[in-house]
């Protein structure tokens, strides 16, 4: 067998692997529900791109949103709203998860998903671009997770920045890709976005973070968190 050839079966069995410990891991640890299942199956019968958070990362949002007591919940991309579900059902009494989505079909999609989860009082769903929408949001959140066009990531960071306050958490998906993020000389503008993430990161003394990798479901990928301290 050739060498290539041999890598890409390692691979899919590395895939299977990991996607069979997710499932373990989400049936155990964070089992689904029948509105987080209407979430994914509206969605994908609408066409949108199954490119959702897994269960066990909607979980983790859902578990970093309660430890920090989340009164105030900013998401930069809804898709059709399957971890804005997670997120917002973390929210204290009274509190508003503000959720940000540019495509107008995945933007009526995410308010069915959202008003069916029995949330539609605690989400509010601003449809325009990101970088359009921002400068009318009103903060501190308390947690803010960025999950929209990667190529924008360093200039949703900054406005994470502006719309938090000491202790924000800010947690930014996919910024892994399959170990594309090592591409130094990446024409991809969703890499360059993200490289230039990591820079501002890394510059930015107002912030403690790091990044994790993953893989699972959704293959190799992983996050990056930072905490507000200044
Ligand atoms: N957070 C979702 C997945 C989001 S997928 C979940 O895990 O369930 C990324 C979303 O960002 C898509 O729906 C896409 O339409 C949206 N998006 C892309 N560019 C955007 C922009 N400039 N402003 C706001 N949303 C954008
Ligand atoms: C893509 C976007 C995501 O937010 C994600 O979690 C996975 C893939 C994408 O644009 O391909
Ligand atoms: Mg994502």
């Amino acid at each position: 067998m050739v060498k290539s050839r041999r890598l890409v079966n390692n691979r899919d069995m590395s895939k299977k692997k990991w996607t069979a410990v997710d499932h373990y891991i989400d049936s155990t640890l964070a089992p689904s529900d029948a509105a987080l299942d209407a979430a994914l199956e509206s969605a994908k019968a609408a066409g949108l791109p199954q490119i959702s958070v897994t269960a066990s990362q909607g979980k983790l949002l859902y578990l970093l949103a309660k430890a920090q007591g989340a009164k105030r919940i900013l998401e930069i991309g809804t898709l059709g709203g399957y971890s804005t579900i997670w997120m917002a059902r973390a929210l204290t009494e009274g509190g508003k998860l503000v959720t940000v989505e540019a495509d107008p079909k995945h933007a009526q999609v995410a308010l069915e998903n959202i008003a069916r989860a029995g949330l539609a009082d605690a989400v509010e769903l601003r449809q325009g671009k990101a970088l359009d929408i921002l400068p009318e949001v009103e903060g501190p959140f308390d947690l803010i997770f960025i999950d929209a066009d990667k190529r924008n990531n360093a200039r949703y960071f900054e406005w994470a920045l502006k719309l938090s306050r000491k202790g924000t958490l800010i947690i930014v998906d996919n910024v892994v890709r399959e170990g594309e993020i090592l591409d130094v000389d990446s024409t991809d503008p969703d890499i360059r976005g993200t490289r230039e993430l990591f820079e501002m990161i890394a510059a930015e003394p107002r912030v403690i973070a790091t990044a994790q990798q993953t893989v699972g479901s959704k293959g190799h990928d992983g996050f990056a968190i930072a905490l507000v301290t200044g």
